[in-house]
């Protein structure tokens, strides 16, 4: 399959990482995306802007205070866009997806009985589980939902006979950052409201994949991390309005009781929200100049999907309709070396249900010694579980170093799934 003939030169030439090249010339090829993606200049730009301009803590009376203060504000509406959210009063903002997950597990908690029940699943990240079993401490009972060995997608037969009563929340990720698959996140929701449960979706590996919608998908929170959508290490959470007013947070007593700051426990990263503002300004503008026009379906009565909103919804579709067939190409390369196994999905009729992340072993070779073969070669790629332990242990593969992880971002080319198949050729 061809890759649509979009030019990425021009995004490529804005991020600067992607101009470094090796001791012989060769350009580094950054397949390590799921672990973290490469930033545009832009973004660099807006964090050193706020300290040349705007480097004060907040609610000051003075120029730099005020500048710091509308950044924050700024990227609050941005961050509202991105997850197309009802407003920016749902957005709180924190270190990272795992400790906004540790911090609202404990607030959640306060409001738990022993008995009550959490649901987490087997194809998680551990930043999605560990804070919801460590709740156990509170007499919480944790069950685990599991994903089928063939093609790695969530059982949800398994999910609905796990769901009673006492479910009070369950806690699924939006793609797995393993194996790739996308779980049916409006399934899903429909399932645990009927059960009188909350949603909490981890969308960190999805979010530089595809639009997010969270009033569509229906969930109860959602949370993400900019630096896996071309952003530095900030944190971002989405929260029903409702639900953020009824949790109570563990905080200082000075800082505000109402949402969201009252969950933004101690000083911001403020130079890192400066440069969450310069990543969606990025994809905007991947929006504006590689974006199709909406199908009029999509802009519905309430003109959801006006101004940035649009412009986000464009780059992401842009952004899916270019990564799916050089995903194609990717798996049928490697599928082609012998003795390789692929987890996952493969049916390219089923790719609607996966990103382009792909986990693969190769007997003979433990799969360290094939990224640390890559790496020598300048194309990075990730080995091991990625903290997603429950997915390799299911899969059998923990004991035997996981999986090698070969992920795809917007930025990847042609030319670099050749090298990389070279590379793997030429063990
Ligand atoms: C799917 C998924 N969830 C959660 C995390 C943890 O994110 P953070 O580093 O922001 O805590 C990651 C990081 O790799 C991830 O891929």
């Amino acid at each position: 399959m061809n890759t649509p003939r979009i030019d990425l030169s021009p995004l490529r030439s804005q991020f600067p990482a992607l101009q470094e090249t090796d001791a012989n010339g060769r350009p580094y090829v950054y397949f390590d995306g799921p672990g973290g993606t490469q930033v545009p200049q832009r973004v660099m730009d807006a964090m050193a802007d706020y300290f040349v301009r705007a480097n004060a803590n907040h609610g000051g009376h003075f120029i730099t205070s005020r500048r710091n203060d509308d950044t924050i504000d700024q990227t609050r509406t941005a961050m509202a866009d991105f997850f197309k959210a009802p407003s920016a009063a749902e957005i709180v903002f924190g270190a990272n997806m795992t400790s906004l997950t540790f911090s609202f597990s404990r607030a959640i908690g306060r409001m738990l009985q022993p008995g009550d029940e959490i649901i987490v699943t087997h194809l998680d990240h551990d930043g999605n589980i560990a804070p919801w079993v460590a709740l156990k401490e509170k007499g919480i009972i944790i069950k685990w939902a599991d994903f089928r060995r063939e093609d790695c997608r969530l059982d949800l037969d398994h999910l609905a006979s796990l769901l009673n009563a006492k479910t009070k929340l369950v806690a699924v990720g939006y793609a797995s950052n393993a194996v790739g698959t996308i779980n049916p996140i409006a399934e899903i929701a429909e399932m645990v409201h009927a059960a009188g449960a909350w949603l909490w979706v981890d969308a960190v590996h999805y979010a530089p994949h595809g639009p997010i919608d969270v009033q569509h998908t229906g969930c109860d929170f959602m949370v993400c991390s900019a630096y896996k959508f071309f952003g530095p290490h900030v944190g971002a959470l989405w929260g029903r309005l409702d639900l953020l007013e009824q949790l109570s947070a563990y905080k200082v007593r000075p800082s505000k009781t109402t949402p969201p700051q009252k969950f933004e426990t101690g000083t911001l990263n403020h130079e890192g929200l400066a440069g969450v503002s310069g990543a969606i300004d990025y994809l905007a503008e991947v929006g504006r100049h590689y974006g199709n026009p909406l199908p009029s379906i999509d802009v519905d009565a309430r003109n959801e999907y006006s101004g940035r909103r649009r412009e986000l919804k464009q780059a992401m579709d842009a952004i899916m309709a270019y990564e799916r067939p050089l995903f194609v190409n990717l798996l049928t390369a490697i599928q082609k070396i012998p003795g390789t196994r692929i987890y996952g999905i493969t049916d390219p009729m089923e790719f609607d249900h996966r990103c382009p992340t792909l986990a693969f072993t190769r007997e003979g070779f433990a799969p360290s010694q094939i990224a640390e073969h890559l790496g020598n070669q300048g194309i990075f790629v990730w080995h091991g579980n990625y903290y997603a332990l429950a997915v390799t242990e299911r899969l059998g593969v923990e004991d035997s170093g996981g999986m090698v992880r070969v992920g795809l971002a917007h930025y990847n080319t042609e030319e670099e799934i050749d090298r990389l198949i070279a590379a793997l050729n030429n063990m």
